[in-house]
Parts: structure tokens; C-alpha cells; sequence
């Protein structure tokens, strides 16, 4: 049998898409191992959900490091020691530098609370509010050198409703988050995602 992948998921906060993907393991859904949770941020709850289920939580204090790039060598290091061989990002408000990127080139995932490329950034949720559009949701892709760019693996839509909130919005996309994202991981552990340009093939297999 070959071997599982190796998760390294990186988070900044409560870590509900984390546990997402620590609860479909633990129901057999994905098949994979999470190596080890890193937070950038000593306060991330996420640290504390992973160490609950037993996973290695590591914080690499951003603020201990000057500029990106020693701060992405930290990273790297502590998922190589881990023997990561996929990177999530799991609600990591940091932008990549190419040095993380091309590391680990083509094995990056993030998870987006919109539908890209429309409201890329860090407020996403504000921002299709104040423009106004009826639908939202969430996009699970590969990370490129782009941010919110890369070649786009899934996507769920949800409606925008009169009287919404960034709170009340992000809880009705969340709720598809933690739905497609552990499916996505286990679509990656099973070599089912075939990537070309920009197209993400999802190759049929006993699981579609
Ligand atoms: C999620 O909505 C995720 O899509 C978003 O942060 C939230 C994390 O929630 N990610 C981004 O905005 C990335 N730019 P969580 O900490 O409960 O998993």
C-alpha cells in the first residue's frame, strides 16, 4: 500500500477548517496523516484543537523573525522535519513569498471564502457585502506565486441574503468550507487532481 500523505496545515485563528480535516480522518474520509499544525501566532486556537487530537502544534511567531523569507525558512524547516509532504493552508492570513512557494511547488492547497478570482485578499466577506452580488461561497485551489491565483480545484456556492453580516455570511460559506476542503485533500491523496495550466482535472475513480 503506498504511503499516506503527510499533512502540514498552516492556520492564524479558531481553526474550524482544521478540524474539518481532523474529523474526516478521523471518520476514514480522508486518507492521509496531519504531520503537524503550524500557527503564526502563539494565540491561534488552532494550536489548540490540533494538540487536542493529539497532532504536533508548533507556533512560528512571526513577530520573532525579521522580514518574510527567514520567517518562511522557520516554516520550511519545521515541515520538513515533519516529513510534509502536502501544505494546507487552513485560514493562513500570510502571503507566501516565492521561497515557500517553490518549495514546495504544486503541493500547496489554500481555501478562499469567496468565489475567485472575484474578492480575492484578506476581507473577502466585506467585500462582496459592500459590492453588493447575490451569490458567494468558497474555492479551494493550488497556491501559485499569485495571491488568491493559483489553478482552481472546487468551488460551492452560497446565496448572499438580505441583511447579511460578514458574521452571518461567513458562517453560511463556512458550513461549504468544511465540506469541500477535506474533500479536496482526499482527491489529492487519492492522485485523482491533474493539473494543466490553469484546469484542475478531477480524474474519475471507485470514490467520484
Ligand atoms: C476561513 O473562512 C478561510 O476561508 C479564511 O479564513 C477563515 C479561517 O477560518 N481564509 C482566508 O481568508 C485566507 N485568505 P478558521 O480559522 O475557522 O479555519
Amino acid at each position: 500500500m503506498a504511503e499516506k500523505e503527510k499533512l502540514g496545515v498552516l492556520c492564524s485563528g479558531r481553526g474550524t477548517d482544521l478540524q474539518s480535516i481532523i474529523d474526516a480522518i478521523g471518520r476514514g474520509e480522508v486518507e492521509a496523516e496531519i504531520a503537524v499544525v503550524l500557527a503564526d501566532k502563539p494565540e491561534a486556537f488552532a494550536l489548540e484543537r490540533a494538540r487536542k487530537a493529539g497532532i504536533k502544534a508548533v507556533c512560528v511567531n512571526r513577530k520573532q523573525y525579521e522580514g518574510r523569507e527567514p520567517f518562511e525558512e522557520a516554516l520550511i524547516k519545521e515541515l520538513e522535519e515533519a516529513g510534509v509532504t502536502l501544505v494546507v493552508l487552513a485560514g493562513f492570513m500570510r502571503i507566501l513569498t516565492p521561497l515557500f512557494v517553490r518549495h514546495f511547488a504544486g503541493r500547496i492547497m489554500n481555501i478562499h471564502p469567496a468565489l475567485l478570482p472575484s474578492f480575492p485578499g484578506a476581507h473577502a466577506h466585506r467585500d462582496v457585502l459592500a459590492y453588493g452580488v447575490k451569490v458567494s461561497g468558497c474555492t479551494v485551489h493550488f497556491v501559485d506565486e499569485g495571491t488568491d491565483s493559483g489553478p482552481i480545484i472546487m468551488q460551492a456556492a452560497v446565496p448572499v441574503l438580505p441583511g447579511d453580516t460578514e458574521e452571518t455570511l461567513g458562517a453560511r460559506v463556512l458550513e461549504q468550507e468544511h465540506i469541500i476542503y477535506p474533500k479536496c485533500v482526499q482527491l489529492y491523496c487519492e492522485g485523482r487532481l491533474k493539473v494543466e495550466g490553469r484546469h484542475v482535472h478531477i480524474i474519475e475513480g471507485e470514490k467520484a
